[in-house]
């Protein structure tokens, strides 16, 4: 069977213990030669660099691991780049989050002003990534799960058309989980109907082997005081248990669908923004749980030489990037989640812009073969998120002050066009060596 070479870029980050897990955890279905992992902080790349080489020798496993800055050096040879920037780091989400909160407006890394800031920080950057990919590894693949994912979508389908890329989010799978674990059956064993954006949707079906739709039971216990069961997939600190707690709010606002988690925050921004801790937010959390977890159990091998004795508690994102690169090494064409360009999926929505729906993957990719009418109210909703996503992609390729501007008075966790201009000025001040120059 052929061998794999795969990139990480963003390899630093804490999240990269989980998704190498998966990727060994795959090795019947896609065997690893090397993995590699590139990122601009060299000191932890290091850290991270030389963890994972005593994992794979105390292991057993037979492949190597590399680690280096340079890109060209990274993906010269790669069959999969595995992307998952965060430009300017969890400090930078930090401030987004405070910053956003100190105006009284939804603090969070991809919804409202916090994504904005965080889009305007790595549009240039992933595009800048991709174009290299498409330059040194043109047969290679990017799975591609930064952040905000759906307006690095739409840059990327505007300025590198020709890349080879996928973009995936985990949410909706855990949702998948958790709505499975509620109505007493395993994910797998039910399908699912969704339209949307990314992080911005309704689950519009689930359904047993037998066909029978399981929606209507699903609102009754969500609105009853049963409410959901949750699933332990990385997502069980306090914040995510009170996201998933409030989709039922959801449901009672709109009954007709099951909203995805991050409608909370378009839907209820005042009562997010007041059960927030200014002081304390996710990226505190973060920073405090998984990436110290992460990095002083790395220390601690590397000091050891072994991995003897220690943990590795990771969280599971990682399986859902590598089932995608196994679908496409193999052409299985399985049922999943995708982003892609819409070309007639949602039949009353323009055809050039990103939507996520359920579609298959193979060899050539993510494909979407059947077309829906999305009803007018959802519709709506969708088409002004839209518009501030691509307002945004306008922003940062142009440096427009004026897009930048149009871009957040059209989020719908921002109340008015002053707020927009308050939050933006606060938010350029924050960014000064980070954001494009608006002008
Ligand atoms: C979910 C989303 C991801 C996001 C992550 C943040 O999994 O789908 O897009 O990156 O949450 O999680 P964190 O634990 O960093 O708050
Ligand atoms: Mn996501």
């Amino acid at each position: 069977m052929k061998k794999y070479t795969i990139v990480i870029v963003g390899g630093a980050s804490s999240y990269t213990p989980g998704i190498v897990r998966s990727i060994m955890n795959a090795y019947t279905k896609m065997p690893l030669k090397k993995l590699i992992l590139q990122d601009i902080d060299e000191e932890n790349l290091e850290i991270m660099g030389k963890y994972l080489k005593i994992m794979f020798r105390d292991e057993n496993f037979p492949a190597e691991v590399t680690w280096t800055t340079n890109r060209k050096e990274a993906f010269e040879g790669a069959d999969f780049i595995f992307t998952q920037i965060r430009t300017g780091g969890l400090e930078m989400r930090e401030k987004d989050e405070k910053v956003s909160l100190a105006h009284g407006l939804v603090g969070q890394e991809t919804c409202g002003p916090g994504g904005f800031a965080f889009a305007m920080r790595s549009i240039h950057p992933m595009v800048k990534i991709t174009k290299d990919v498409v330059k040194y590894a043109p047969d290679a693949w990017i799975i591609n799960y930064s952040n905000p994912l759906p307006i690095l979508a739409e840059a990327i389908r505007r300025e590198v058309p020709q890349s080879k890329s996928l973009f995936i989010c985990d949410m909706p799978i855990v949702q998948q989980m958790a709505m499975a674990a509620t109505l007493g059956y395993e994910e797998k064993d039910l399908t699912f109907g969704y339209f949307g954006l990314n992080h911005f949707g309704w689950f519009t079906s689930i359904k047993n082997k037998e066909g029978e739709e399981l929606l209507p039971k699903l609102k009754e216990i969500l609105l009853s005081d049963k409410g959901i069961t949750l699933v332990d997939f990385g997502h069980l600190d306090d914040s995510w248990v009170k996201t998933f707690n409030n989709i039922s709010k959801g449901v009672k606002a709109f009954p007709e669908y099951i909203p995805l988690t991050y409608m909370q925050y378009y839907y209820f921004p005042e009562a997010m923004v007041k059960k927030s801790n200014p002081n304390y937010t996710r990226a505190n959390e973060v920073m405090d749980g998984r990436r110290k977890r992460t990095f002083e159990e790395c220390k601690a091998v590397i000091e050891a030489d072994s991995t003897k004795g220690f943990t590795h508690n990771l969280d599971a994102h990682g399986d859902f990037i590598v089932d995608q690169a196994v679908a496409i090494a193999h052409d299985t064409n399985e049922r999943f989640m995708v982003n892609i360009v819409n070309n007639g999926s949602f039949s009353n929505m323009d055809n050039d812009i990103v939507i996520e729906t359920f579609g298959t993957i193979g060899e050539n990719g993510a494909e979407v073969n059947k077309s829906i009418e999305i009803p007018e109210f959802y519709k709506s909703l969708m088409v002004t998120q839209n518009t501030y996503e691509k307002l945004t992609v306008d922003a940062a390729l142009e440096g427009s002050y004026q897009k930048a501007l149009k871009a957040l008075a059209l989020n719908a966790t921002v109340p008015s066009v002053p707020k927009a201009k308050e939050i933006l000025d606060a938010l350029i001040e924050a960014n000064k060596c980070y954001f494009p120059k608006l002008k």
